[in-house]
């Protein structure tokens, strides 16, 4: 399966965000996953739409908006006329996903659901239909820079066999601990998204780095 590399921009040097999107493009990065977090549902906050309006200019990959926020149904339309090109929120949030997917749809772009390490798998199955793109999370969401957390692999397993199962043609997407050394193990379990942050931007070469992750094995 053809691998992509979504770079987590979280760990770019954000004083310099022009430099860090060019070199991610020139790296043969295939999208930019922006993170957005409000402080409730994670325990962080990142960065929201006015961000993302200013710096679509300066890149031409798609933008992959992962929506870590507790009522993410008011906020897709801002992030659709900001220039998010796919939206992925998470199942774990208390209000009706559906009617979330159709706002997506709605707005002319792609939608994921995204699981933490804790939510089983089958959760996203009843959606399947609707998406493009799942999200395991491979880590607690809320903070860069953590350890791949292993028991996730049997969930990127399950998931995939499912996509298979039914003949569709969704993404799995990986995000939290990706690297060179977990690669091989997410991309065998049938994963074909990878998102990665630290790894990159602390890479010297990030050409190299992508390379590495979509080296075949
Ligand atoms: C974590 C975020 C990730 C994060 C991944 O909540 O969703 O996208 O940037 O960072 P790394 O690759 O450093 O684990
Ligand atoms: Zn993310």
């Amino acid at each position: 399966m053809n691998t992509k590399v979504s770079a987590s921009i979280l760990s770019a040097d954000f004083g310099r965000l022009e430099y860090e999107l060019r070199r991610s493009e020139e790296a043969g990065c295939d999208m930019i996953h922006f993170d957005v977090m409000d402080g409730h549902f994670v325990p962080n906050l990142s960065y929201g739409v006015p961000v993302l309006k200013s710096i679509r200019k300066y890149c031409r990959l798609p933008f992959d908006v992962h929506l870590m926020i507790t009522d993410p149904l008011m906020y897709i339309e801002p992030f659709a006329d900001a220039g998010a090109n796919h939206i992925t929120f998470h199942e774990e949030i208390s209000g009706g996903k559906d009617a979330v997917i159709s706002k997506i749809h709605s707005l002319g772009l792609t939608a994921g659901l995204s699981v933490r390490p804790k939510t089983p798998i089958e959760r996203v199955f009843p959606y399947l239909d609707r998406l493009s793109m799942v999200l395991v999370m491979t880590v607690e969401p809320g903070f860069g820079g953590q350890g791949f957390i292993p028991e996730t692999l049997e969930k990127i397993s399950a998931l995939r066999a499912e996509i298979t199962r039914r003949g569709l043609s969704v993404d799995v997407e990986v995000d939290g601990g990706i690297g060179f050394n977990t690669s091989p193990k997410v991309r065998a379990a049938g994963a074909n998204v990878l998102v990665s942050g630290s790894y990159l931007f602390k890479s010297e070469d990030m050409k190299a780095a992508v390379d590495a992750l979509k080296r075949d094995f």
